[in-house]
């Protein structure tokens, strides 16, 4: 069994991993907090994560990138795990983050999608291998999306860029008349209506291409991650952790 607390309890992906967990045998929340409360939950629900009390092995949040520093002091006064599920952090509260993880297991992903993360391992080895082939991500979203390209997207050309250490990403061929330079990645962005959220990388060569493809089909897909991630973190030493270290178990 594995024993989580929730923070964002109350929001979107909260009741995510709480559906989730009422559905199976394996995790239990023994407690959650939010900003908002007033919903019932069969655990105490509250807002400063400190009135909690019983340890857990990990702690998900998917809250706001502000309630960073508060998980990171808990985490490291009950020596417990924690994972970071939120987007949008600033430098600095990624500093506290990293100097959290010298004194207690801290797992961090822009993306807690499994299937994202194999995706990117496998643009990786296609990079390295496909030798000479132009490579371009497209990214499709919502009509509600605010930014682009997604942060996944830069993550997927992060991973490329880690094995082709010369890529140069280009993002808009309007403003200039000249052929593509082999060493970009051109990063696409695609919004409407209600997609969740695909991602497809294209290796194009002289007589073959090749598409890697990724397509959310509803939210589950990150709360299933991170579920997956609370086990991979318990009872792990201090560090630095992320999907890539989960993938590796299964690989
Ligand atoms: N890494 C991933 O794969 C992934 C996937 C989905 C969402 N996210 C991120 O997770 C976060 C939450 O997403 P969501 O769709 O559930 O949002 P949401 O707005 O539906 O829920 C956020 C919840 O957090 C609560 N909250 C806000 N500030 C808080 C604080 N300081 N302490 C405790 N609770 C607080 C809110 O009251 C709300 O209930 C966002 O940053 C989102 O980008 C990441």
């Amino acid at each position: 069994m594995v024993n989580i607390i929730v923070s964002g309890i109350n929001g979107r992906m909260g009741r995510a991993i709480e559906e989730m967990c009422k559905a199976s045998d394996k995790y239990t929340i023994i407690g959650g907090v939010d900003v908002t409360l007033g919903i019932p939950h069969e655990f105490p629900t509250v807002s400063d994560i400190n009135e909690l009390s019983g340890k857990a092995d990990a702690i998900i949040d998917f809250s706001h990138h502000s309630a960073s520093k508060a998980l990171c002091d808990y985490a490291v006064k009950t020596v417990t795990p924690v994972i970071f599920c939120t987007t949008g952090y600033t430098e600095d509260e990624l500093a506290i983050i990293k100097e959290a993880s010298e004194k207690v297991a801290v797992f961090r992903s822009g993306n807690m999608s499994l299937g994202i993360n194999l995706l990117i391992e496998l643009s990786k080895k296609a990079a390295e291998i496909l030798e000479g082939f132009d490579i371009e991500i497209i990214e499709q979203h919502h009509n509600q999306k605010l930014d682009a390209p997604s942060g996944t997207a830069l993550m997927i050309a992060d991973g490329i860029k880690s094995v082709r250490e010369k890529s140069e990403y280009v993002y808009d061929r309007t403003q200039v008349r000249q052929k593509r330079a082999q060493n970009e990645v051109g990063i696409h962005s695609v919004r409407g209506g209600s997609i969740v959220g695909e991602h497809e990388v294209l290796f194009a060569g002289r007589n073959e291409n090749i598409t890697l493809r990724h397509s959310a089909l509803s939210r589950e897909v990150f709360a299933d991650g991170a579920l997956k991630a609370a086990e991979y973190i318990k009872g792990k030493k201090a560090g630095m952790y992320n999907m890539g270290n989960v993938l590796e178990g299964l690989i």
